[in-house]
């Protein structure tokens, strides 16, 4: 079932390829023999990994907006890929608040293109990444379930909302008599070596220990859903082999959660805590109590349909994510070689039963 040789041979196509989601996914999936085509926007300054993992050498790279149609279109009629992991998007929170209209364009406009490019590819399976932030957060303290009602209370959520209400509306239209060979993955907070963008808590932690400036956070208290990389790839590798063998039957609804274990759910101190004790460094912590904008107390989700149906699991508790992720910063600090670093961590990450 967890075999990843079979992606060996595969045509996978990741649009945010260049992300830092992406950057991880595409390096595993070429370590596991597939032939890697990656869509996504040039790297940007804070955008390192795809770099350092030497994954312009490695995969078949364009630099395509997947807001252009015509393009995508293009590159799919000539490549024709197996499957499709649609990682690109404006992913941060912030960027929402300062930039709404493209965020609503890239994660609503963009992946209605990408599911629209199924309707005429009929042997291609999908991947649809939105996030766990699509649900209506009304701030209870429970779990969402994948049934649980969408919305938004800023504009990334809503757009993630938005994606999902899509594909909701693909799949009941075009796809829902087949064989399901899409599926939507809302994962919950990231964390893993090579994420460097602004407001976000490792990236933060990460340039504050290497400037030696202050450490500023927000909402110590909010408490997320918080993963290694590796985590939800794991879940995205599970669900694309299934669809690829279009193993579900009729009644299997197609939207998937990845998550920690409840008890791993942590706040936003505790994250900032550890990280310091595991790095062995004293820092001062601020806490800005003025935040620009609006953000839930509690997110959580409810991953025992992807225990139950797909055989997967979260791996690492929280200290051991955490462990992971300071020890690839590390690495990435003493500029070491992150190519050999990752690839033993995605070993280690296998090898756990
Ligand atoms: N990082 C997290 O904690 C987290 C949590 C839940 C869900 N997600 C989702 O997972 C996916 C990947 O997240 P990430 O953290 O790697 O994000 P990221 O910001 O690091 O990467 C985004 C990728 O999308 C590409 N992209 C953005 N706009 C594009 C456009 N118009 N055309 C083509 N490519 C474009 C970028 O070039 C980059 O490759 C996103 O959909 C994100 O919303 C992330």
């Amino acid at each position: 079932m967890k075999n990843f040789k079979n992606y060996k041979n595969l045509k996978v196509l990741v649009t945010g390829s260049t992300g830092f989601k992406g950057s991880w996914l595409c390096y595993w999936l070429h370590k596991e023999g597939a032939k890697v085509i990656g869509v996504g926007l040039k790297p940007e300054k804070d955008e390192k990994l795809f770099t350092a993992l030497n994954l312009n050498k490695k995969i078949d790279q364009y630099y395509i907006n997947i807001l252009d149609y015509k393009k995508l279109a293009n590159l799919i009629k000539i490549k024709r890929p197996d499957i499709i992991f649609h990682l690109a998007a404006k992913s941060l929170v912030f960027d929402g608040y300062h930039q709404p209209i493209e965020t609503f364009k890239t994660n609503i406009i963009g992946s209605a293109n990408i599911l629209n490019l199924l309707r005429s590819n009929k042997n291609i399976s999908l991947v649809y990444v939105t996030s766990d932030k699509c649900y209506l957060n009304n701030n209870k303290n429970l779990p969402f379930k994948e049934e649980d009602t969408l919305g938004g209370n800023d504009n990334y959520s809503a757009s993630k909302a938005g994606a999902e209400i899509i594909f909701n509306s693909y799949f009941k239209s075009y796809f829902n008599q087949e064989k399901l060979r899409l599926a939507s993955a809302r994962a919950g907070n990231v964390i893993g070596g090579g994420d460097l963008k602004k407001n976000r808590i490792i990236p933060d932690i990460y340039k504050s220990i290497k400037s030696g400036k202050k450490l500023i956070i927000r909402n110590p208290q909010s408490v997320r859903p918080w993963q290694h990389v590796l985590e939800p790839l794991s879940g995205y590798l599970i669900l694309g082999l299934k669809l690829l063998d279009r193993k579900f039957n009729k009644s299997v609804q197609p939207a998937w959660n990845f998550g920690p274990d409840n008890h791993n759910n942590k706040n936003v101190l505790n994250v900032v805590k550890k990280f310091l004790n595991v790095w062995n460094i004293k820092k001062r912590i601020v806490i800005n109590k003025k935040s620009e904008f609006n953000e839930s107390d509690y997110l959580k989700v409810n991953i025992s349909k992807a225990k139950r149906q797909l055989n997967w699991r979260p791996k690492l508790n929280f200290d051991q994510s955490i462990k992971f992720t300071v020890d690839w910063y590390k690495i990435f600090s003493k500029n070491k070689n992150v190519e050999n670093f990752t690839n033993d961590q995605i070993n280690e990450y296998n090898s756990i039963k």
